[in-house]
């Protein structure tokens, strides 16, 4: 039982990718929503996008009165916090943009109401000037999209950022069913984009190289690592591969060619020339299949996916 005081109602501020996905995420798991956006036409398109997201949310398991009539929308800002416990904000990634709202928001929500940002990149310790009364209620909680089906949030904090608000946010994101990590140190790009461009750095340099086709280093990662590390990650597995031996093992026989091997990793420089290679190499391995068709293929085996991990847990 949490020792937080609880968090019934959430502000969605942009309801564009991502805020859309929070909101059918948040009314999924039974809280009410109040959800603001300022581009036309933004409540028909966020309600298209709930009721499309529904059936996968129903499938992974509703909490008990969840409702998509427990969303509101208001193209207002002052409406749409008004006695909200948590405000995710989800407004375009510009720091200037961020700032302004930050200032906003600091003036109409009491102190102890989170501010907390989706933001991909954008530093806290930066976006929190915007929030001079009260910074220490801001933090970034940055989702992996589509938020409704990703678990992971990475939580991180500014230097203005209180202890009391990274573990409130971390609780909340955790008793909603998300699985957090607490970032300790700010970093471009938190970690977990930061791991995959690692990856898409020697990707690119693979194929651009013509070592690869983009289907065979695609298959190299579905039908090699990549299926492992839905179910366990970097470290637990170089555990594993140690054997009986463990990780001490591990590092005893690898550190070596890693070392080796690090030193001939590639580094693209993503010139047209090397882009319309990149390009015209995926556009071979997707062939006739449309973007809803891959889209759809994906969403199948990520629930499922979700549903064996959900039954193992
Ligand atoms: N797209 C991703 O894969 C992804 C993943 C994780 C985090 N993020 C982060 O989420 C945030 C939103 O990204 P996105 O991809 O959803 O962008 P988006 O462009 O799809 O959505 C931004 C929304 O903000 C709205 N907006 C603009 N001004 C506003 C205002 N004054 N009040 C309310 N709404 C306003 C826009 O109309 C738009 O609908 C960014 O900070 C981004 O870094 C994005």
């Amino acid at each position: 039982m949490s020792h937080f005081k609880p968090i019934r109602q959430v502000a969605v501020i942009g309801t564009g990718v991502i805020g859309a996905s929070w909101a059918a995420f948040y009314l999924a798991k039974g809280l009410d929503v109040i959800a603001t956006d300022v581009a036309p036409d933004a409540e028909a398109a966020l309600k298209k996008y709930i009721d499309n997201a529904w059936p996968a949310l129903e499938s992974l398991g509703l909490t008990p009165g969840a409702s998509q009539m427990r969303l509101y929308f208001t193209t207002d800002l002052p409406e749409a916090v008004k006695g909200v416990d948590l405000v995710q904000e989800n407004g375009p990634e510009r720091l200037d943009f961020k700032q302004k709202l930050y200032g906003q928001l600091d003036a109409l929500l009491p102190p102890e109401v989170i501010i907390a940002s989706s933001s991909s990149g954008l530093p806290m310790s930066q976006i929190q000037l915007g929030a001079p009364s009260h910074p220490e209620r801001c933090v970034i909680g940055h989702p992996f999209n589509p938020p409704h089906l990703m678990p992971l949030v990475e939580v991180v904090g500014g230097e203005k950022t209180s202890e009391h608000t990274i573990l409130r946010a971390m609780d909340f994101y955790a008793s909603l069913g998300k699985e957090t990590v607490r970032i300790n140190k700010e970093m471009p790009g938190h970690v977990a984009n930061r791991l995959q461009a690692a990856l898409a750095r020697e990707v690119y340099y693979l194929v651009s190289e013509g070592i690869l086709s983009a289907g065979d280093v695609d298959k190299a990662l579905t039908a090699g690592p990549g299926l492992r590390w839905g179910i366990m990650g970097n470290m637990m597995l170089n555990h594993l591969g140690g054997g009986p031996g463990g990780i001490e093992h591990f590092l005893q026989q690898f550190a070596g060619p890693l070392k080796t091997s690090w030193g001939s990793l590639g580094s693209p420089e993503l010139t047209p020339e090397v882009q319309k290679k990149l390009i015209d190499s995926v556009h071979e391995e997707v062939g006739s299949r449309s973007i809803e068709e891959l889209a759809a293929e994906r969403d199948e085996l990520l629930i499922g996916l979700l549903k064996l991990r959900a039954n193992l847990a």
